[in-house]
């Protein structure tokens, strides 16, 4: 009896003490660890994503990237507390979408599913507990859980590496509110959690492993690569078939509309069926936007209306709260899945449908299911609303894939594991500067994000902001409170076009960078802190003691958030309304401008004066962009198009150009050509060459039809 009460105290005390952990390395590269008890529930789990072992194997090999010894994991109090060591320069990217800052270092973030608010504390719409260090490694939490981390901000009585004590009445000026911390620290509010160590070398291979270890990114249709417009929301199908006519009377790229709220017969909650008033006939809807080339996707919320046939048999299946007066089905049940599938096929996806905007699974807290939520399932309400957006991600991906059809929509919530699945993210915040900031961090999270426009307050604003969406995983406008369309402001008009045209004619160079994505798991649109040869220090400046505004002295960080890396080779550095010159920053080897072909700098920053046609893009020195001629829709199956393949600088260089159908899954059983474009020198001269196709595997580009542009005089 005694020795059993021994056991427990010691149980219990030896519980609460750090202990080492055991690192496996479940991939090449990857090694994983069981902190305490983890839940059946966690994000890695419900995303459910297979790893892409071929991928995998290609990257360069990893050492364990952290002294294991430094690592600390307790678990206390039915929670996880975590401590990775953390060297003087390193830099830490990630940690959920962020909107205003890049490095994470020094910030205090709870990754809380959430509209973003303004604030980058962690609650925002994919509040991934993932982390890339300047280092070469980064390290993810799967939990579903509200997550805090503290990212080098706490100091330990015992740490190795103190800060420096300095005393803030000597006026030195060296005094800090934020002494030198050398940890990340971590906060699980669970019995136990997964975590998993990506190696590097580099920032882009941990990065990298990250995506593959998640599936490798999604590849989207060719369609989806084009110009998509979202319609007001009570627009007909008359009104929508028009709209699409108006499209090609402007000679606008088109090759989706969003239908809006309005096709529901009844919205906030939704039914999911078909409005009769609006859209007495959506076969022939669909059928009739078919016929123009131009594919429909549906915007949804989740919530199921009283009036929707599925509401009583979801019922049973729903949490215990309703958001605005619609059932919150429970989608970890398999039975709940089913009935929504044979919904969606039968009133949707068997007419034609091309795929989902799945809105407001994020929150905001005053309308969405409340943490004291309960579900059948007994999922905690908390653990729903991290995994929800990428439970819906998930099951709309399998019936698209049960079909053999790709699709590629649009979602407001996503998490962890979620590199494969076929949406990107927006939301309603609409800063262009802010929006760009989260293109960039979306590359360090596994996620796909869209500047999208709506409106603009002058013709300046809207050409800015089209050319930031047209260079940005989805090009789209969406119209469906402002009715505005491309042409709506008529003085720009042509440079919004060109800017559209310009995005059709790299859809070579495009559709390529994303096959990266889904074969090495290189972001397709991507940070310049994954870019060799790229070495900005931001400035830190201010930290004026101002007894109402800055007690503390706190400083802030300058820091490069409005430029990025479109694939391996060119760089873009969008304009906001009202900024006539920018500072870029090109990385170290030779950089050319893409429109000219001059040279623009080296390892250097410069002063660009854009004029208001053109968004500064710049190409790296051999560079290869494959181009097709300017085109309102993406190429479709069969097509055999003629290529301009520009060559940049003065380096010898090669490109792979990918292809496949564009339109199925059959890629990921082999049906693809990887055509090498290569320039050499050739008696001082470059002169370009195009690789064989392999018989038989689908390739669109007619390879005796190639004019090489050598755009460097
Ligand atoms: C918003 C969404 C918009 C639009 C609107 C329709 O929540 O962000 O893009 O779809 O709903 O009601």
């Amino acid at each position: 009896m005694k020795a059993i009460r021994l056991t427990i105290v010691c149980l219990l005390f030896c519980a609460s003490l750090p202990a080492q952990v055991q690192w496996t390395e479940v991939q090449p590269g990857i090694w994983k660890a069981v902190a305490g008890t983890p839940e059946k529930i966690s994000l890695l789990k419900a995303a459910g994503a297979k790893p892409a072992v071929a991928g995998l194997q290609q990257l360069p090999a990893a050492k364990f990237p952290l002294s294991k010894g430094d690592i600390s994991v307790r678990v206390a109090d039915g929670k996880v507390y975590l401590r990775f060591p953390l060297e003087r320069e390193e830099q830490l990217f990630g940690l959920g979408l962020n909107f205003q800052t890049i490095n994470q270092r020094g910030r205090v973030s709870t990754l809380h599913m959430d509209h973003y608010g303004g604030k980058d504390d962690g609650r925002t719409h994919a509040p991934v507990p993932f982390y890339v260090s300047s280092r070469g490694y980064g390290v993810l939490i799967d939990a579903a859980r509200y997550i805090t981390v503290y990212a080098g901000t706490a100091v330990r009585v015992d740490t190795k590496n103190p800060p420096e004590l300095i005393d803030r009445n000597d006026k030195s000026k060296k005094w800090s509110s934020m002494p030198y911390s050398d940890a990340v620290e971590i906060l699980v509010p669970a019995s136990g959690a997964e975590i998993y160590i990506f190696g590097g070398p580099t920032a882009m291979n941990a990065v990298q492993r990250y995506n593959l270890f998640n599936g490798g990114g999604y590849l989207p249709p060719k369609w989806g690569l084009g110009f998509t417009q979202r319609v007001p929301t009570l627009y007909s199908q008359t009104d929508i078939i028009r709209e699409a006519d108006e499209f090609e009377k402007h000679q606008f790229p088109l090759d989706f509309i969003g239908v809006e709220p309005g096709w529901h017969s009844m919205a906030y909650p939704c039914t999911f069926e078909w409005d009769g008033q609006r859209f007495p006939n959506p076969k022939g809807f669909i059928d009739s936007l078919m016929a123009r080339g131009v594919r429909a996707n549906l915007w949804l919320n989740p919530y199921v209306s009283p009036k929707s046939s599925l509401y009583p048999k979801v019922k049973p299946l729903s949490g215990s709260h309703t958001v605005w007066n619609g059932l919150v089905t429970d989608f970890t049940l398999p039975q709940a899945r089913q009935l929504f599938k044979e919904h969606f096929l039968k009133n949707h996806i068997s007419l034609g449908v091309s795929g989902y905007k799945m809105d407001e699974n994020d929150g905001y807290d005053k309308w969405l299911w409340p943490d004291v939520a309960t579900f059948p399932s007994g999922t905690a309400a908390e653990q729903m609303r991290q995994i929800y957006g990428v439970m819906m991600q998930k099951m709309t991906d399998e019936w698209y894939r049960e079909q053999n059809r790709r699709t590629y929509g649009l979602v407001r919530a996503s998490n962890a594991g979620a590199s494969n699945f076929p949406y990107v993210i927006y939301n309603d915040y609409y800063s262009h500067p802010d929006f760009i900031t989260a293109l960039i961090n979306s590359s360090f999270i596994g996620v796909l994000w869209t500047p999208e426009v709506r409106a603009s307050k002058s013709a300046e604003e809207w050409v800015r902001r089209m050319q930031s969406v047209c260079f940005s995983p989805m090009a789209m406008l969406n119209a469906w409170a402002d009715g505005t369309k491309p042409w709506s402001f008529p003085e720009v008009e042509s440079a919004v076009q060109d800017v559209a045209m310009l995005r059709m004619r790299l859809l070579p160079y495009i559709y390529s960078v994303f096959a990266q994505y889904h074969f090495e798991g290189k972001p397709p649109f991507r940070s310049m802190n994954l870019t060799d040869g790229f070495a900005y220090t931001a400035q830190e400046s201010g930290g004026k003691l101002d007894a109402t505004h800055n007690p503390y002295e706190a400083k802030t960080r300058s820091e490069l958030k409005d430029q990025y890396m479109m694939g391996d080779d060119i760089l873009v550095a969008p304009v906001f309304a009202g900024q006539k010159t920018r500072k870029v920053y090109l990385p170290a080897g030779k950089w050319y401008d893409f429109y000219t072909g001059a040279f623009a700098g080296e390892n250097t920053a410069i002063d660009v004066t854009p004029s208001l046609e053109r968004i500064p893009l710049y190409v790296r020195d051999g560079a290869l962009i494959p181009m097709i001629p300017a085109r309102r829709q993406a190429p479709k199956p069969g097509d055999v198009l003629p290529l301009e393949v520009r060559h940049y600088g003065t380096a010898p260089g090669s490109f792979t150009l990918y292809d496949d159908d564009g339109v199925s899954f059959d890629f990921e059983k082999g049906a693809y050509s990887q055509v090498k474009l290569e320039v050499k020198k050739d008696g001082g001269k470059l002169k370009g060459s195009v690789g064989k196709a392999q018989a038989g595997k689908p390739f669109g580009y007619d390879g005796k039809n190639v004019t090489w542009t050598f755009m460097t005089k």
